[in-house]
């Protein structure tokens, strides 16, 4: 059986090119950078090569990427490294972040700072006048994501990141699902810190960056040996770290083509799902969202059992309830959007990727329909109308 790998939003295969241009630095190139003979030096400048290359994508400066172990630990930093010097006050964040910014505020909240959860809309987009009004004199951070991992859409970064600076205040934006689907430009969006992750761009997992704007102060999270600035001790991760750089180099390359393609592909998608299969939302904006994500609550079934039979045909996608491996709790960011539990429930998310193909999606259309139809009729829920 031919398998469909339509969940690019949990993770991407390390494009080739990328894993070639790692190889050499687990076997041959394997100094440690902060050595000073002929190895220490090679692995020392393939880490700035890739600190050079990441910046060049954002338009930042070399000196504004910190290297990390991923999107989690970029957003704990940035978070905990930027309020660490003041006292407790108060910050911002959306009610629809990942996990990895919602524990990190939940962390802050436990060690004395008040915690505003903005609302969004129907679609997903943070409402701005809550989030305006959200801000008090102590306000010290707003931190909401680019891009949502579970229904797509896209917040208006630039302007969310103008408000914070008028009242004061820094802000972070998780852009982990948006570097390598969508141009980001650092200085464009006025953002002071941007976390990504390399296992989302085709890159290997296990690294991510933060950017962190010339002047803004940060106190590493990770105390050692004083790599990285002072911000992020631990030996650096050499090839992951090259891989990063070559990952990222190529999806900026690439984007041109490959963005206009999958929101093609995603929009034959949504619609043929939505003309296909009766009581089924959309999730998220219609337009203004990834250009591979489309997401679904279909009534009356679980998002799990859609998943599964979808995985015995071949396609592999993801259901929006779990908000965690393995929890049957409904999504925080369904449930947001103002769905009851039961729609929550039902969700599903089908993440295209660059190598994805139109006959792909057309062979997704076809075998969605009968799997609704048949979870629909073992459901309790369901009475046929
Ligand atoms: C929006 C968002 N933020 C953060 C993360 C965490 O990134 P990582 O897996 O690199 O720790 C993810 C990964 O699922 C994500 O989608």
């Amino acid at each position: 059986m031919k398998t469909v790998y339509f969940d690019h939003v949990a993770t991407t295969p390390v494009d080739p090119r990328v894993l070639e241009a790692m190889l050499p630095f687990f076997s041959e190139h394997y100094g440690n950078p902060s050595e000073l003979h002929r190895l220490g030096r090679e692995a020392r400048a393939a880490v700035d090569a890739a600190r050079a290359q990441v910046a060049s994508v954002l338009g930042a400066g070399e000196k504004e990427i910190v290297f990390t172990s991923g999107g989690t630990e970029s957003d704990t930093l940035a978070l905990a490294g930027s309020l660490a010097r003041y006292q407790p006050g108060h910050l911002i964040v959306s009610a629809i972040e990942h996990p990895a910014v919602m524990e990190a505020a939940r962390a802050l909240n436990r060690q004395g700072w008040d915690v505003d959860f903005v609302p969004v809309d129907g679609d997903g987009v943070v409402d701005l006048d809550a989030y305006e009004q959200a801000f008090r004199d102590d306000t010290r951070l707003a931190s909401i994501m680019f891009a949502n991992n579970v229904i797509g859409t896209v917040q208006p970064v630039a302007e969310l990141a103008r408000i914070a600076h008028e009242k004061g205040a820094l802000f972070h934006t998780d852009a982990v699902q948006a570097v390598g689907s969508l141009p980001v430009d650092v200085d464009e969006l006025g953002v002071d810190l941007l976390s990504l992750s390399g296992h989302k761009l085709y890159g290997p997992k296990g690294v991510g960056a933060l950017y962190v704007r010339r002047g803004t102060r940060l106190q590493p999270v990770i105390d050692g040996g004083g790599q990285e600035r002072r911000l992020r001790s631990g030996t650096e991760n050499v090839p992951g770290i090259v891989g990063l750089g070559v990952a990222i180099t190529l999806a900026a390359e690439q984007l041109p083509e490959v963005g206009p393609r999958l929101e093609s592909m995603r929009d034959r998608l949504m619609d043929g799902v939505l003309e296909r299969v009766p009581e089924v939302t959309l999730l998220g904006h219609r337009t203004q969202r990834l250009p591979g994500n489309a997401a679904f609550s279909v009534r009356y079934i679980e998002g799990e059992s859609m998943l599964l039979q979808m995985d015995a045909q071949g396609f592999m996608v993801s259901s929006g309830s779990a908000c965690a491996s393995g929890s049957l709790e409904p999504s925080h960011v369904v449930l947001a959007l103002g769905l009851g539990a039961e729609d929550a429930h039902g969700s599903i998310r089908v993440s295209l990727g660059r190598e994805n193909t139109v006959e792909e999606v057309d062979a997704f259309l076809e075998a969605f329909p009968p799997v609704v139809d048949k979870l629909r009729q073992m459901s309790p829920l369901y009475v046929k109308g």
